[in-house]
């Protein structure tokens, strides 16, 4: 009886979309239609909410942006009795608040930021968007009220009419658009944007002469990202976009200080860490204009050489040919999928890779190595943001052991190191090898031993090699610089495995010391900035976040096969449906990139009694007396998810297969 409920709908929407096809034979003729899988073309409402808790622990929520947008797919189950809104939380990754140096630990007070959006199809969307507000906020900033074209306010406001809300939403539509100047390229595009996920990358200070250089930038980063390793198997649910928009002026502004750029990029000092936008409101409404399903995550793209970023609403980064990748794939970590980070001194150990309170219900127990669940050992006994400039003089950094663990590893991060004699490094008086990754820019260094620290006091010290210690101050290039530091202490093998194949509960401390779990030792980019992997918790999370976007079946196609060659005459033979999906698994265009064990299953129902015949084929043939309603499913398995909960790997349609829908 299910199938009733859809029945009017389904043909409704049939009629809508039939077209005519050329015959593709000389003797029969062929017309056709499409019945495209609306499961995600519902139209919805989102609100996008920056929030700040001040120091005195007030909740500054700040609405940034509104409008109308796609709803999520499991917010609309097909028996329409599911979540009515889904509040995305983005986590907010900002490396400037990271470091608190142990030398002016009192003097800062770590902000924390958070952004949600809310996205729904509800009607009452005004009244939900209040709800929330009231719950998670103590004070409200509408930043949007601004946001009027041409001095057109349209815009009401939420207290005003809630009856109207056509209204409040109205406004998005004025976007302004793209500017004069402006260039759109679609870098990678697997489909239409409706039914994908779509990342808007937006450039920053380039001027009119650094067009190429633009796209040249970002289709290197594209490569190392997509088309590489990090979402190699998620490529086909992407569509990638790049903006060009010329600056007048070239490069990203420092010191607090921007430059003529469209939309604003600028550190806040000269180190290599966060990266601000000016202007978010223009990189807003740029990401917009692209298209319509097109602004799903926007990132700016700043035209600088060396490392630097943020999360949250825009994924920012530079187009540093070392470290723009390294940035730009943990911060798209942190907005594509819901995860916090997994390295230790952070703020945000939130989301699918992050286990707060109980090993024994751990979140990844369907991934666990060992059938119990168990902690692996190790103490963090340093951990200094440093961002020191070692023209300063040495730095040290001084930490305790009880002398019974096993094993060390000294992480630390550096820049402006160039060569081999530029930086030394000391452990309890002991120089340690080092040598330059060559360039400018930040990158990362690593020592490890094999024997646990006598237990006492013991020393780190960091220096600049003496040669350059009278060198006169070069403005044109990044200091040398002490960014980061950490140092552990591990059990033995069996207590702590650093096999990055294992699956576990390894412990992560964050910027005030409180514990957390993640699952693998170094395996994860969320961790080691060097790693081009995700984790498999965070692939299974990103599979669900992508597919509640994209649905797996794009659209049904119906080829009605006619006899006889006058129209008057002319009686349709048979249907042949197709079936049209993501290509993923058998139908991966490439197969080299196919996840081993990953692949689709189908099942076809007439009149709602299954078909067992026509198992596992997209493209089916039926005489002409199988018309009559009928139904796809499609499920697809991969070893990247072993749980589904929502069925986000699963899609369905209903749909009429009739005479009277094929045209002439
Ligand atoms: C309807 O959807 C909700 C949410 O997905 C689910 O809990 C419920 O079991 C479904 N009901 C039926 C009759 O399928
Ligand atoms: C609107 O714009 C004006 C002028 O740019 C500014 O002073 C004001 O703070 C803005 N209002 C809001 C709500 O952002
Ligand atoms: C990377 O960028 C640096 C600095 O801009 C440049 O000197 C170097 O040639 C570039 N390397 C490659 C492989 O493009
Ligand atoms: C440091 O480098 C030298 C020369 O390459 C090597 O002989 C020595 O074993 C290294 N020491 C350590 C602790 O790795
Ligand atoms: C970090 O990842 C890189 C690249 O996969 C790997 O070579 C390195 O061993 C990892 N670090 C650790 C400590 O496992």
């Amino acid at each position: 009886m299910r199938t009733c409920l859809f029945l009017s709908s389904a043909i409704a929407l049939v009629a809508l979309a039939a077209t005519t096809v050329d015959a593709e034979k000389t003797s029969t003729k062929v017309s056709s239609y499409t019945v495209p899988n609306d499961e995600n073309s519902a139209s919805g409402y989102f609100t996008l909410i920056d929030r700040e808790i001040q120091q005195d622990g007030t909740r500054l929520c700040s609405i940034l942006d509104r409008g109308e947008t796609q709803v999520f797919r499991n917010l609309w189950p097909a028996n329409r009795s599911g979540d009515r809104i889904q509040v995305l939380r983005r986590n907010i990754h900002d490396e400037s608040q990271h470091g608190v140096s142990q030398s002016h630990e009192e003097s800062s007070f770590e902000k924390v930021k958070d952004m949600f959006e809310l996205n729904t199809n509800s009607k009452e969307w005004a009244l939900m968007e209040d709800a929330f507000l009231d719950d998670e906020c103590d004070q409200v900033k509408d930043e949007t009220l601004n946001n009027s074209v041409d001095g057109d306010v349209d815009f009401q406001g939420l207290t005003a009419g809630l009856g109207s809300n056509q209204q409040v939403f109205g406004n998005s539509g004025a976007v302004s658009g793209l500017l004069e100047g402006d260039e759109v390229r679609k870098l990678v595009d697997n489909g239409p944007d409706k039914n994908r996920v779509d990342i808007v990358f937006m450039g920053d200070g380039y001027t009119l002469e650094e067009r190429e250089k633009f796209f040249a930038d970002i289709q290197r980063l594209v490569n190392d990202m997509f088309i590489g390793e990090t979402f190699q198997s998620f490529l086909p649910l992407f569509n990638v976009h790049a903006l060009f928009r010329p600056s007048k002026e070239s490069g990203i502004g420092v010191n607090g200080h921007w430059k003529d750029t469209s939309f604003r990029l600028y550190r806040d000092g000269t180190e290599l860490r966060g990266i601000y936008v000016a202007n978010p409101r223009a990189a807003r409404e740029a990401c917009r204009a692209v298209g319509k399903y097109a602004c799903d995550f926007p990132s700016l793209i700043g035209n600088d050489p060396y490392y630097g970023g943020l999360g949250g609403e825009f994924v920012i980064s530079t187009s540093s040919n070392k470290s723009g990748t390294i940035v730009l794939r943990h911060e798209l970590g942190h907005s594509l999928i819901n995860v916090g980070e997994e390295y230790d001194g952070g703020q945000v150990y939130s989301g699918v890779n992050a286990e707060r309170w109980s090993i024994q219900n751990i979140k990844w127990k369907h991934w666990l190595t060992d059938a119990t669940p168990r902690e692996e050992k190790n103490v963090l006994r340093a951990q200094d943001y440093a961002w020191y400039d070692l023209k300063k003089g040495p730095y040290k950094v001084k930490f305790n052991s009880d002398g019974n663990w096993k094993r060390w590893s000294l992480k630390i991060s550096h820049s402006g190191v160039d060569t081999d004699d530029s930086f030394e490094v000391y452990l309890d008086g002991k120089r340690l090898n080092w040598t330059s990754p060559g360039g400018y820019d930040r990158d990362f260094s690593e020592w490890d031993g094999d024997e646990g620290f006598s237990a006492g006091a013991h020393e780190i010290e960091f220096r600049q090699g003496a040669k350059y210690d009278d060198e006169p101050v070069d403005e044109s290039r990044p200091i040398r610089q002490l960014c980061s530091v950490t140092m552990h202490e591990f059990m033995g093998e069996d207590q702590y495995r650093f096999d990055n194949s294992v699956i576990s509960a390894y412990p992560t401390y964050d910027l005030y010391g409180r514990k957390t779990w993640r699952s693998n030792h170094e395996f994860c980019l969320m961790r080691n900035m060097s790693s081009t992997q995700f984790c498999s918790i965070c692939k299974e999370g990103l599979w669900h976040r992508l597919l509640s976007k994209a649905s797996l079946l794009d659209e049904i196609q119906v080829d009605c096969q006619r006899e006889g060659d006058d129209d008057e005459d002319e009686k349709i033979s048979k249907f042949e449906i197709e079936a049209k999906l993501i290509p993923l698994g058998q139908f991966r265009e490439d197969q080299s990139k196919r996840v081993k064990g990953e692949a689709y299953t189908f099942r076809w129902f007439r009149n709602g009694i299954h078909q067992a015949e026509l198992d596992d084929q997209t493209r089916i043939e039926v005489p002409a007396t199988d018309a009559g309603i009928w139904e796809f499913k499609a499920e697809f398995t991969t070893p990247e998810v072993r749980k589904d909960p929502r069925g986000l790997l699963k899609a369905s349609k209903v749909f009429a297969v009739a005479k009277h829908l094929c045209s002439n």
